[in-house]
């Protein structure tokens, strides 16, 4: 099955060495692509390419350092070549009411989850675009979908992630640069146990529109994200995919 393959394939992944984003770097690696996680943790990026072995490599840089990312970027496409595949997968969650929630904690999830994500997919995309090829892809959430309350920033940024999705397939679509979002159900990451675990009433209330019945794994995403940065997905873009195990659709 040679179209799902993503040999040949150089990946970004930004918040690739934890949770999601390990489990994405993870089936990259194991659908041939070599790639390049970016995170602020270095000690936890390092186990992570120790872990993922030679087609594996990091760059240690916080993403909401904007006049950082063109250079960051030259540096990553010189030293590896050219990008095919950007997954921006960092995001940061605040839950607390939303009487309580500062400028300064809105602006802060808001940088993360949106600003620093603009920044760096319009950086990766000059060079797909000149390439006439490339993919990009973006992490949802359930938040972009149906009001969850005290998280107001994070939803606010998810559901402004769904939009940029549309505006940028629609401009983009013409020099075969494809963009997706993946919009993730709950699943079992140290934010989702930060978000759920003081709290057995949001957990029980989201198990039980979960129609699977049960939290999905990181490796849920890691799967569809293989998918959608593939060949086999080469007619694919603008939407944006759950992977929720029926969250979505639960009564
Ligand atoms: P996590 O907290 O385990 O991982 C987030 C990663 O982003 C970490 O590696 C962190 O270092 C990185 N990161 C955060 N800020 C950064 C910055 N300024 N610069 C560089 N790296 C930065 O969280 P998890 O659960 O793996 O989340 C990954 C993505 O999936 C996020 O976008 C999140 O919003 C989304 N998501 C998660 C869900 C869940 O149930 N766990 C549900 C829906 C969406």
């Amino acid at each position: 099955m040679d179209i799902f393959s993503l040999k040949n394939k150089r990946i970004v992944i930004t918040g690739g060495g934890s949770g999601i984003g390990l489990a994405i770097s993870k089936a990259m690696i194991d659908a041939g692509g070599e790639i390049i996680m970016i995170g602020r943790n270095e000690a936890s990026l390092q186990a992570a390419k120790e872990a993922l072995g030679s087609n594996a490599h990091y760059v240690a840089q916080d993403i909401t350092v904007l006049g950082e990312i063109p250079g960051m970027v030259a540096k990553i496409e010189n030293d590896f070549g050219p990008i095919d595949v950007l997954v921006n997968n960092a995001g940061i969650n605040m839950k607390k009411p939303s009487i309580e929630v500062t400028d300064e904690d809105f602006q802060r999830v808001m940088n993360t989850n949106l600003g620093a994500t603009f920044s760096l997919t319009r950086e990766v995309a000059k060079s797909m675009i000149s390439r006439k090829s490339g993919s990009i892809l973006m992490i949802s959430s359930m938040a972009a979908y149906y009001g969850l309350d005290r998280v107001p920033a994070y939803t606010a940024a998810k559901a402004a992630i769904e939009g940029l999705v549309k505006t940028l397939a629609v401009e983009w679509g013409p020099h075969q640069v494809r963009v997706n979002a993946i919009a993730p159900g709950f699943i079992d990451t140290a934010m989702m146990q930060t978000a759920m675990n003081s709290d057995p009433a949001r957990m029980e209330k989201a198990l039980g529109r979960t129609s699977l019945g049960y939290f999905g794994k990181p490796e849920h995403i890691g799967h569809a994200a293989v998918f959608l940065s593939s060949e086999a997905a080469s007619y694919v873009t603008g939407v944006s995919l759950r992977v929720d195990g029926g969250n979505a659709i639960g009564f």
